[in-house]
């Protein structure tokens, strides 16, 4: 039977909410793992489906994947064997497309099936194909596998027309072992990258530039295993700070990177949130009178496309038109819908939405259409006015760290039910 996620809106929250390790650092680092010649811990490994599909597939490779704890990852691809990734599990998630850099780098050769993840309007991966190429591969694409395969890898000068974190992290897995250098130009700049960089640096690749916009990455023969702690998750963390804007009288949140999160805290300055930031926390105190604001989504360091669905639902509680506009997926706007069926006003236009404040919000059921949108139907929850149930929360579970109990640890009253299937 599926499950769905309650909440009973309207109870203040108060505490502490401690954050996990980045999501989309660590869907990274797991495959990263996989060019070392022993073994590679990784702690701070946050507890989401994507984690456990990613050690599933790293099975199937017939890498030794051990969970000392719940938050601790020893990866070791010593016995690993290149086999065909065609089982389902592949397309559970976006990220498995990592394992084609890093398969295509150790062995010259990977055959896959198509990585899944979000909708969010069409995501191609041609640059990351383009990359591979560049380096000496040849792509094929039939029965719905990717199939590439190198005599050769050899460093090129690569430009990228959009600056994609996922083709820069999959370039730089396929050219660690890759013969000179790899430059590669309009890289993104995400913290993730520089995360994985530091994995692959600890474990004796040769990467600098990672977090500019040209990465240099110089071939060598052999990486070996290494200790890492992931940085926290900057996604996560930005979630349960609009959470706390929108419902807590006083709430801390800790485990964070400031630096990270600066265009969101911008953005709720702007908007008269009350906020102290420290070191690694930030506590954010009950606001009363919103103003709307504008926010474009752009690349790191601009405010990220991630943000902008949980922020929407604080719009809704500004007093006047708030703006947001989307240029990275033009089609991410499915949670807008979503809030409509709760009360929220909002116009859209192609890449665009005027969200018109302040209005109540109701409990009403509604669907998680994507891991973002998951996040902002539970802030909805939180401030809505009776019962919320929402559906599709796979999407949830494979992004967010038991948020049902770091919720009702603050106050939160949210649940979950199994209901019968649809027919
Ligand atoms: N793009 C192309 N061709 C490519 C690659 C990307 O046209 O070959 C386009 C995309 O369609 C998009 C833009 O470039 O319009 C940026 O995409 P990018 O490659 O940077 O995104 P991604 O690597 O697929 C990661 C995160 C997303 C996050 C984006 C943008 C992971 C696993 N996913 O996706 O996270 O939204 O970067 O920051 O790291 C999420 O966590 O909910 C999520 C969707």
């Amino acid at each position: 039977m599926p499950e769905v996620i309650r909440i009973e809106g309207g109870h203040e929250l108060e505490g502490e909410v401690t954050i996990s390790g980045s999501k989309n650092a660590t869907v990274a680092l797991i495959p990263a793992a996989v060019l070392a010649n022993g073994p590679v811990t990784i702690v701070g490994v946050p507890q989401i489906a994507d984690v456990r599909h990613l050690s599933e597939i790293l099975r199937i490779l017939n890498v030794d994947v051990e969970q000392p704890s719940p938050d601790h990852l020893i990866i070791d691809p010593t016995h690993m064997k290149n086999v065909d990734l065609v089982d389902d599990v592949v397309t559970k998630l976006r990220a498995s497309y990592y394992l084609m850099g890093a398969l295509l780098g150790r062995y010259h050769h990977v055959r896959m099936r198509m990585p899944g993840g979000c909708y969010l309007g069409p995501r191609p991966i041609d640059l990351h194909l383009k990359g591979f190429e560049a380096l000496g591969a040849t792509v094929k694409y039939e029965r719905g596998c990717y199939d590439i395969t190198a005599d050769r890898l050899v460093g090129d000068k690569i430009f990228l027309d959009i600056a994609s974190v996922g083709a820069t992290i999959n370039i730089m897995m396929a050219a660690v072992y890759a013969e000179g250098r790899t430059v590669i130009e309009n890289a993104a700049k995400e913290p993730e990258i520089i995360d994985v960089a530091t994995l692959l640096n600890k474990m004796g690749a040769h990467i600098r530039g990672a977090g500019t916009n040209v990465i240099k990455i110089d071939g060598v023969k052999s990486l070996n295993g290494c200790f890492h702690e992931i940085i926290p998750d900057r996604i996560e963390a930005g979630t349960y700070i609009v959470i706390a804007a929108a419902m807590a009288r006083k709430m801390k949140i800790n485990n964070i990177i400031p630096q990270h999160l600066e265009a969101l805290l911008m953005k709720l300055d702007e908007m008269g949130v009350k906020m102290d930031v420290q070191v690694d926390s930030v506590t954010i105190e009950k606001s009363e009178h919103l103003k709307p604001i504008e926010v474009t989504t752009k690349p790191y360091p601009g405010f990220a496309t991630d943000l902008q669905q949980p922020l929407t639902v604080l719009m809704t509680q500004a007093e006047g038109v708030s703006r947001v506009e989307e240029t990275i997926y033009v089609e991410r706007f499915k949670h807008c819908n979503e809030l409509q069926k709760m009360g929220a006003y909002i116009d859209l236009s192609p890449a665009c939405a005027e969200i018109h404040g302040p209005t109540p919000l109701y409990g009403t059921t509604v669907s998680a259409t994507d891991l973002r949108c998951g996040a902002a139907m539970v802030i909805a929850g939180l401030m809505a006015d009776g019962v919320t149930t929402i559906e599709n929360i796979y999407h949830i579970d494979r992004g967010y760290d038991h948020i049902d109990d770091k919720l009702n640890a603050i106050g939160a009253k949210i649940w979950r039910e199994k209901v019968p299937d649809e027919d």
